[in-house]
């Protein structure tokens, strides 16, 4: 993938900017220094943690971090509080939320699927299907850039702006019902009070805007920070919490011979992450040879990746690499969803691309020649897989996440 410094021009002056104290260095590229997952790579620069005031009559957020881990970034006109996190909750919960009152956030993410939704694309509140796979929501705030394919998406009140009012494809579909929808909270008598403590420095007469709905929004997703797996408690902890066959896994995941690691590394096991202390960001996106339909490198038309934005041809096929933390939960896998097991994952790597053998998007992704070099093939005996997937899908997983009363369904009625 090449450089592309309009990119990095446009994130200067766009949101990210202003987020942050310190100016943050941007970097786009595709090739991952970072060898190891280790703490002391991704986490201090020396530099002191800066938490924006809120407002008088809120209650400032509290991190759940591992000891001296720093929180993600929060844009200092969004200051993070129980306030808002709690009114974005039952937002991201509520289908009063959609054009036609059928959908939530919460219908495409789903708390015990790590907030995917189980589907190969997601289908809309009017039925109407897109092109991409559901994303995981833990340790969001941390990705340098949001969703699939795009570099300039780098703050959730922008990327939130998009399930909402997006008409290509149609999520919730408020585009057209604005005002109605609004009207919806107003009349709601449960989100007076919701809406009061969580803009307490506005006047009555200011509150339910999209702005505020947007914000708080922004501010439930940013709290689900999700450090609690196997793995944290070994890198983070200190505790040795895998199991044999995952310890094998990971040395695999770590090896050279594999190389998962160089796009999959980090904090994330997804080459990029950003704190609120952070000197320097990478926003990788590769090819790792899915498809190749004409022989000349082409993706599916709908889902081009990278190439979509950019328009450069070695950008052609390149997607963010997804975190792989709860992986074991977020099938089916990849951007559209289209391959089923982690088994399969780890087979087309290992093949140095992947082999679509009928159907309309038919090819070898090992000819790709916008494939990423890291995605070279390699052998692995039926045990070593089995490792590696058992550390993808028992080290990886964090059950706190999944159950944390804090960030589930308001509205879920006691149980049965
Ligand atoms: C119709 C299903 C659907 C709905 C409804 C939906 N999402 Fe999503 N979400 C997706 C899909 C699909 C993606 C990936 C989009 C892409 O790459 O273009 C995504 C991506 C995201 C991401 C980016 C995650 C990352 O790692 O970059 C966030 C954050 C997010 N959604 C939050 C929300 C919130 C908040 C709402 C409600 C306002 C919402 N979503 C509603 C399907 C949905
Ligand atoms: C060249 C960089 C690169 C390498 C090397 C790489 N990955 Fe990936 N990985 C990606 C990208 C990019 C995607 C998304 C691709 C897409 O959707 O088209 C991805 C997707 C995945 C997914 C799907 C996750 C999801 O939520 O859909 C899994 C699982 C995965 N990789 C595991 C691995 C493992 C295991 C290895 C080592 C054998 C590995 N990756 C090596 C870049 C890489």
């Amino acid at each position: 993938m090449s450089k592309a410094p309009l990119w990095v021009g446009l994130l200067w002056l766009g949101a990210c900017g202003d987020s942050v104290d310190e100016p943050i260095e941007h970097d786009t590229h595709d090739h991952d220094d970072h060898d190891h997952d280790t703490t002391s790579d991704w986490m201090t620069t020396g530099e002191p943690v800066t938490t924006p005031e809120v407002p008088a009559g809120s209650t400032p957020w509290v991190w759940d971090l591992p000891e001296g881990f720093p929180p993600p970034v929060v844009p200092v006109d969004n200051p993070m509080t129980v306030e808002k996190v709690e009114l974005g909750r039952h937002l991201f919960y509520d289908p009063q939320l959609s054009g036609n009152g059928t959908q939530s956030c919460a219908d495409c993410h789903h708390q015990d699927k790590a907030f995917t939704d189980a589907l190969a694309v997601s289908e809309g509140s009017t039925g109407e299907f897109g092109t991409r796979s559901s994303m995981a929501l833990g340790n969001v705030a941390y990705h340098t850039t949001l969703t699939w394919a795009n570099p300039v998406l780098v703050r959730l009140e922008e990327q939130i702006l998009v399930p909402v009012f997006g008409e290509f494809p149609v999520e919730l579909g408020v585009a057209g019902s604005e005002d109605e929808v609004l009207q919806r909270f107003v009349d709601d008598p449960l989100y007076a009070p919701l809406f009061a403590d969580a803009f307490p420095e506005v006047g009555d007469d200011e509150r339910v805007t999209w702005d505020q709905v947007i914000d708080s929004l922004a501010c439930f997703v940013r709290s689900m920070v999700s450090w609690n797996t196997p793995y944290d408690d070994l890198a983070y902890r200190g505790e040795l919490a895998l199991n044999p066959a995952e310890i094998r896994g990971m040395d695999l995941f770590f090896s050279e011979r594999l190389e998962c690691h160089h796009c999959h590394g980090g904090p994330l096991f997804s080459g990029s992450f950003v704190t609120s202390n952070s000197a320097h960001i990478e926003q990788p996106f590769f090819n790792t040879g899915l498809y190749d339909i004409d022989g000349e490198g082409s993706y599916p038309p709908d889902n081009v990746g990278l190439y979509g934005f950019t328009g450069e041809a070695g950008d052609m096929g390149a997607f963010r690499p997804p975190s792989l933390r709860n992986v074991g939960l977020t099938a089916p896998y990849m951007h559209d969803g289209s391959i089923e097991t982690l088994e399969e994952v780890v087979e087309a790597y290992a093949r140095g691309g992947r082999l679509v053998s009928d159907g309309p998007y038919a090819g070898d992704g090992r000819d790709n020649p916008y494939k990423s070099p890291f995605v070279a093939g390699f052998e692995i005996t039926e045990g070593e897989k089995a490792d590696l997937v058992a550390f993808l899908r028992g080290a990886l997983t964090d059950p706190v996440l999944l159950e944390d009363p804090q960030w589930s369904d308001p509205f879920a009625g006691p149980a049965p």
